[in-house]
């Protein structure tokens, strides 16, 4: 504004030029960049120091919370909604997954997942856990394709956010999921994940993608294949002609390979090529501290640092000493220790 003017004669004048308002953009898994790079859903193990960790390593990846129960979101189960808070600043985009079984707790969740300010739902189809299937969740909806349907349709209901759905190759066999995945779009579901294992296959054997890739050829929407990728070499092998990765155990104790993951299948670098995997441990040390205090910032000083013990100890895997290190970290209950033994 120039000194002889008033705020509205600037304005006015402004008005002539070409502004450009910057909203934040919506997340779309039509229009996000592809490849997609995604942190898989664990139940304890993506909480929101996990997400974030993983977020400043490798700040493309697309991070999904532990599987959180409809009926408790439904009925606003503290404990659960609190799971449902995330760091706006670091997480997007911010995918919540959900499970359950009735249509209406679905869309009363949805709901209350849109306001709180996540950028997508996922549905669990896939969990084999026997109290999750035997409650006719999870995995249990590959055997009841109507009501997988229905999930999605009330999830979708009243919500403007993408839906998509996370599930496995089939219950015991392959032979559905082209049939079982066109029904979860038809229902409206903008994107599925696929766990490259069947229900009865739990988590033995190796994954097998190639009818993702089946999928994939006859399927409209994006398509993420799942298991068993642990390198960057991993995710440039699988991706063939799939919209993206989702990367699950392989983290455990090496966080970092999300970066080398990201490089290899977004930044073109090769795999090959020195690594983050390749830093020495004195390297990584700070950013255990950093997931430490993340941790106590999210969960707090006690439960913050009892969740931890089972990173650190993942953490320590593998190198000179590591028993010995294992054995002090798996008993530690504030950061100073965790600096005190890994430090002296
Ligand atoms: C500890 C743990 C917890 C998991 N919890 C969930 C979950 O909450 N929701 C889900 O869809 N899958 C869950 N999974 C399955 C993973 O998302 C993923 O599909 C599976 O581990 C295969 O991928 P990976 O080989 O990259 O680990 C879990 C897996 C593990 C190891």
């Amino acid at each position: 504004m120039l000194p002889h003017q008033g705020f509205s004669e600037a304005l006015s004048g402004f008005t002539k030029l070409n502004i450009v308002i910057l909203l934040p953009m919506k997340f779309s898994w039509d229009t996000y960049p592809r490849p997609f790079v995604c942190l898989a859903p664990m139940a304890g193990v993506t909480d929101g120091s996990y997400r974030q960790l993983i977020k400043m390593l490798a700040p493309e990846t697309i991070v999904y919370t532990e599987f959180l129960s409809t009926d408790a979101i439904h009925y606003g189960a503290k404990k659960t909604i609190q799971e449902l808070e995330f760091d706006a600043e670091a997480e997007h985009p911010f995918i919540v997954q959900v499970f359950g079984k009735e249509p209406d707790h679905f869309l009363s969740a949805a709901k209350i997942i849109e306001e709180m300010g996540a950028d997508g739902i996922d549905i669990n189809m896939g969990c084999p856990a026997a109290k999750v299937v035997s409650s006719c969740h999870g995995s249990a909806l590959l055997k009841n394709a109507d009501l997988a349907k229905r999930l999605v349709e009330a999830t979708k209901k009243e919500v403007s956010i993408p839906v998509s759905v996370k599930t496995r190759l089939g219950w015991d066999c392959i032979d559905d999921l082209i049939p079982f995945c066109q029904g979860l779009v038809d229902a409206g579901a903008d994107a599925l994940a696929i766990h490259g294992r069947t229900y009865e296959g739990k988590f033995g054997g190796d994954a097998n993608w190639d009818p993702i890739y089946e999928l994939k050829d006859n399927i409209s929407v994006p398509v993420i294949g799942n298991g068993d990728v642990c390198t960057a070499q991993d995710a440039v092998d699988k991706i063939k002609n799939l919209d993206g990765v989702m990367v699950g155990r392989g983290t455990f104790g090496n966080p970092w390979v999300m970066k080398d993951i990201c490089d290899a299948l977004i930044h073109g670098k090769e795999p090959g090529e020195p690594t983050v995997q390749t830093i020495s441990f004195e390297e990584k040390i700070p950013f255990i501290i950093d997931h430490c205090e993340l941790a106590v910032k999210v969960k707090g000083q006690k439960r913050g640092m009892l969740e931890m013990r089972r990173h650190l100890a993942s953490y320590v895997k593998g190198i000179d000493g590591a028993s010995d290190l294992r054995a002090q970290l798996v008993r530690v209950e504030s950061v100073e220790e965790v600096k005190n033994i890994l430090c002296s």
